[in-house]
């Protein structure tokens, strides 16, 4: 096996750290996060959300890191090259083959929903949406906009051009490699991006009571919606699942993106301190920064109960429907519509870039493949797969795929990378190369929550899916007859890029071995 040691580094820390933080700051944070808490309890949603940072988070950060770290020293920036180092059995590399298939899934449908916030902050700025007064005609504008009905857009044309726009930008970042593409777009995106979040939570603090007959509805009552803890909530296991899959999700662990961004760093860099730092700049843009904007503002204009039915309506009501028809009803609402768009534009980006590397990462190093060759390999792979997400929308193929990848498969990956790498290569190794070079010590209580706590976690979290919800969910339980051929489609596209994968690994192997 090569040790190689050409391979692209990031240009400097500060890029290094902006970066993966790019890559956890995402969509997750401003839109997920806020539904989420707002669904399961508010304030007691806190306390699952922060015990799952603990010792699932922040644990697997550092494995991530560590095992990233290590096979980049070994020429691997994806999981299946990763695997095969720590583990010499031949089928370690079809584990790691699900570093691929999550962060490749993931990004066919991320993207779509990216450019969606391109488009918004067009419309935002040119006010197109200002007409709209109702919360009916708003979620019209959206649904003709997503091509699910004909309406203010007459097809889905006007959002395909946006997501052609949004993949030119992603793959041409992903062409110009690490340190000028990667690491340059971060440095740029990220400062913008807190700027602008930070501005809008400073405009929702001061919307006060925007209706003055209704005092009830009132930024502080928003506040209090979001935060105040009922506690009968956390009895109920639902809840606590809900808070391991939002830290899965926000810190993007689980996928294999945070392994390929460790795997450029020097063989001495620090983990330690730099996997902590990224995770804290996650939380603060997620709890701070998440948490102050949507849900407060739309306690302040529709009130309580109308909020509770946008939480439960999902993200996208609140990002793409309630938001809006704020921003139509403040002064200077097409320019802050504009930040509030572009700001989820960035969010986006700087994750879906993530999840396009290691797959380009693996056709580069594992296959030989020019890195040209990778990123148009990948862009073909995607633009042909989010063809199906852009039509068959609204038979619930987005959600679907968002099921199998971006909930179920990162608990499945997790599982495997940790009994890998703190089992199966040595704990004691694997402490070791966590901590080597690193700028602070990790305390030694992570060492045993790594070795037992977090796999035992995540074991009892796929116990309860099996027990609970895999049956109901495998049949297709309650859902619409007509979407029960789109479902099933969309899990016979994800077998397929699977099956797929799995060729390529093999293939990969077998060529190394000639
Ligand atoms: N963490 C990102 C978010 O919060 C999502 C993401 C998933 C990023 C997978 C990279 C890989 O939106």
């Amino acid at each position: 096996m090569s040790e190689n040691n050409n391979r692209e580094q990031w240009g400097s820390r500060i890029g290094l750290i902006l970066a993966v933080a790019g890559n956890a700051v995402g969509l997750g944070n401003f839109l997920r996060f806020p539904v989420q808490a707002a669904q399961n309890g508010g304030g007691a949603f806190m306390i699952p959300y922060f015990i799952f940072f603990l010792i699932l988070g922040i644990p697997l950060m550092w494995i991530e890191w560590g095992i990233g770290r290590h096979g980049g020293r070994h020429g691997h920036g994806s999981a299946p090259g990763m695997f095969q180092r720590l583990w010499k059995n031949p089928i370690a590399k079809y584990f790691g083959t699900l570093g691929l298939f999550i962060s490749l899934v993931i990004m066919i449908y991320y993207t779509y929903i990216e450019s969606w916030t391109l488009g918004y902050s067009f419309f935002s700025i040119t006010k197109m949406y200002f007409g709209e007064t109702s919360f009916e005609s708003m979620k019209d504008f959206l649904y003709s906009y997503q091509g699910r009905m004909v309406g203010d857009f007459s097809s889905v044309w006007t959002s395909y051009i946006f997501l052609m726009i949004t993949f030119t930008i992603n793959f041409w970042v992903l062409l110009r490699g690490i340190s000028k593409g990667i690491e340059k777009l971060a440095k740029i995106a990220m400062p913008l991006l807190f700027l602008f979040a930070i501005i809008l939570a400073i405009r929702v603090f001061t919307l006060g009571t925007p209706d003055p007959n209704n005092p009830e509805n009132s930024v502080m009552n928003g506040f209090a919606f979001i935060w105040n803890p009922n506690f009968a909530l956390l009895e109920n296991p639902s809840v606590w699942l809900a808070a391991a899959g939002q830290i899965f999700f926000t810190l993007s662990v689980g996928m294999g993106t945070i392994h390929a961004y460790a795997s450029y760093l020097k063989p001495k860099d620090d983990i330690a301190l730099s996997a902590l730092t990224t995770s804290a700049t996650n939380e603060f843009a997620e709890v701070i920064l998440g948490g102050s904007i949507a849900i407060p503002a739309a306690v302040a204009f529709f009130g309580v109960t109308v909020t509770t039915q946008i939480a439960m309506g999902g993200a996208f009501d609140l990002g793409f429907v309630s938001m809006p028809l704020i921003f139509r009803q403040i002064p200077f609402g097409e320019f802050f519509g504009f930040i509030w768009f572009l700001l989820l534009f960035f969010a986006g980006i700087t994750s879906s870039v993530a999840m396009g590397q290691p797959v380009v990462a693996f056709l580069e190093e594992e296959l030989g493949i020019t890195r040209k060759k990778a990123v148009g390999i990948l862009a073909i792979v995607v633009f042909t797969a989010v063809q199906f997400v852009v039509f068959f929308l609204k038979y619930g193929f987005l959600n679907e795929m968002d099921y199998w990848a971006g909930t179920f498969g990162l608990v499945v990956f997790a599982l495997i990378e940790t009994i890998l790498f703190m089992w199966i290569y040595d704990g004691e190794k694997a402490w070791e190369e966590m901590n080597s070079g690193g700028d602070i010590k990790i305390p030694r209580a992570f060492f045993y929550i790594m070795k037992y706590v977090t796999p035992l976690v995540l074991v009892t979290v796929m116990g309860w899916w099996f027990i609970n919800d895999a049956y109901p969910i495998l049949v297709l339980t309650g859902v619409p007859v007509e979407n029960v051929p789109y479902i099933w489609g969309a899990r016979i596209l994800m077998i397929v890029i699977l099956l797929g994968l799995f060729l390529m690994v093999r293939n990969a192997w077998k060529r190394k071995e000639e």
